[in-house]
């Protein structure tokens, strides 16, 4: 690994499971990344317990504190820059990202949505799927782009459905494939694989 790690950005609302995936992936010498920080749009997310436990920077922007969507987005674009990452990662950020926002990163944020995308945008992925019967479930890692969840997919993992599933039990599953192949996206913008992508 000769390259400089890949700065990135984590924004999240919640848990913070993959983001502890990534962490432990450059423990591991997986990933040849440094996460600048971790961002969060609420202040109880047990993903910042993690970052800090980690030793990484971390910030909240509630959203009550701003007017409009765009201010709130303002905010985030304000506290980002300074790092100058070379890549955004949203790791369970409950957030739909303004075109401002998008703009000012363009084509340098990544999802990872619980779907095999196009299927199942949106949320409550794992109970539509059983819902419908589906046979098969997983995740999807994407550009983000103006469309929720229509961004350029660059990486899907997928599972069968069980006969007995509940929404839990897929969920473990699906998580336990978004922990391998988060990762292994981020480790291909740190490789440049991703050329026309990243600077
Ligand atoms: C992940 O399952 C991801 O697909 C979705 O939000 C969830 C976040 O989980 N976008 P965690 O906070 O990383 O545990």
């Amino acid at each position: 690994m000769n390259k400089p790690p890949l700065s990135i950005i984590i924004l999240l609302s919640g848990n913070g499971s993959n983001l502890h995936a990534i962490i432990d992936a450059i423990k591991n010498k997986n990933l040849n990344a440094k996460i600048k920080a971790v961002i969060s749009d609420n202040a109880k997310a047990f993903g910042l317990i993690r970052a800090k436990k980690a030793n990484i920077a971390t910030h909240v922007v509630e959203p009550t504190f701003y007017q409009t969507k765009t201010d709130f987005d303002q905010a985030l674009v304000n506290i980002i820059l300074p790092y100058q990452p070379k890549l955004i990662v949203l790791a369970g950020f409950m957030r739909i990202l303004t075109p401002q926002f998008v703009n000012a990163f363009p084509n340098k944020i990544i999802n990872i949505h619980p779907s095999l995308l196009p299927k199942y945008k949106g949320l409550n992925t794992y109970q539509r799927a059983l819902d419908n019967k589906e046979k098969f479930h997983g995740t999807t890692v994407h550009l983000v782009n103006h469309d929720l969840d229509n961004g350029q997919i660059i990486s899907q993992a997928k599972c069968k459905i069980l006969p007995n599933d509940t929404v839990l039990t897929l969920k473990n599953r699906v998580q336990a494939l978004e922990h391998q192949i988060y990762p292994e996206v981020i480790q291909l913008f740190a490789e440049n694989m991703l050329l026309e992508t990243v600077d």
